[in-house]
């Protein structure tokens, strides 16, 4: 079975998201090393060869979306959310971790990650850019850990059932509007780079707290 050991994003087909000034495109900018850092240290797909190895990386994932999604919901933002037009229940992945998990006969971990300074409404739209954008790379992901280690549920990863790109789409229209009203870029950008490394510190494989089985 072929490795498919290295994916890069810029060799990948290009997300929709309009015209692409505004806050979308300062965020893409300012995040990409990032970007590359966490696509390095997870050395995501090739870093799967095994199915227990699968287990653990879905667990570690479940610990942060989980994490991230009862963050997010807290009470003093739902007025912004509503307000940008942002349902974040389409934006949540947990579900589809626990199924993948579930398939694969394994516990969902009961700890959930550690999350940056996740404090403010502009720092949560920072954090929702880095777990939604996250699944642009996952449908490419997904089909290439299947290549390397045989068929595995990859629901999680190929965002089953999200209807793709509308959650992406509805993200970059907010992100925008939220730049145009004036809204704290600078809160956003950080939020946003907060949430690549606590996603590096959870998830990469070297720092990543062990998984209870
Ligand atoms: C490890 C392998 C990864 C691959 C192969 C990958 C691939 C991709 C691809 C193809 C895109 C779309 C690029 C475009 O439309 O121009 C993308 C976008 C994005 N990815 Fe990744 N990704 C990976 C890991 C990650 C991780 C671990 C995160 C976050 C924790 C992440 C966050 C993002 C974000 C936020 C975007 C949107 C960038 C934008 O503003 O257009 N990616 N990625």
């Amino acid at each position: 079975m072929a490795a498919a050991e290295t994916i890069r994003a810029e060799d990948a087909p290009r997300a929709p998201r309009g015209d692409a000034g505004g806050l979308p495109a300062r965020l893409r900018h300012e995040t990409a090393s990032l970007h590359a850092q966490v696509e390095a240290s997870t050395g995501l797909p090739g870093s799967v060869r095994s199915r227990a190895e699968y287990v653990t990386l879905l667990q570690r994932l479940h610990g942060f979306h989980s994490a991230v999604e009862a963050r997010l919901a807290h009470p003093d933002w739902a007025e912004g959310w509503a307000r940008l037009g942002i349902d974040l229940v389409g934006h949540g992945r947990s579900t589809l971790l626990a199924q993948d998990l579930g398939q694969l006969g394994s516990a969902v971990p009961a700890r959930p990650a550690v999350l940056g300074d996740i404090d403010s409404f502009p720092g949560a739209l920072g954090c929702l850019y880095v777990t939604e954008g996250s699944s642009l790379g996952g449908r490419i992901i997904g089909p290439a850990i299947r290549a390397t280690i045989g068929e595995v549920p990859t629901g999680f990863f190929e965002s089953a059932g999200r209807q793709h790109p509308s959650p992406w789409r509805a993200l970059t229209q907010a992100l925008r509007r939220f730049g145009d009203e004036g809204g704290d870029a600078d809160a956003v950008i950080g939020g946003a780079r907060s949430t690549f490394l606590a996603f590096e510190a959870q998830v990469a494989s070297t720092q990543a707290p062990a998984v209870a089985r």
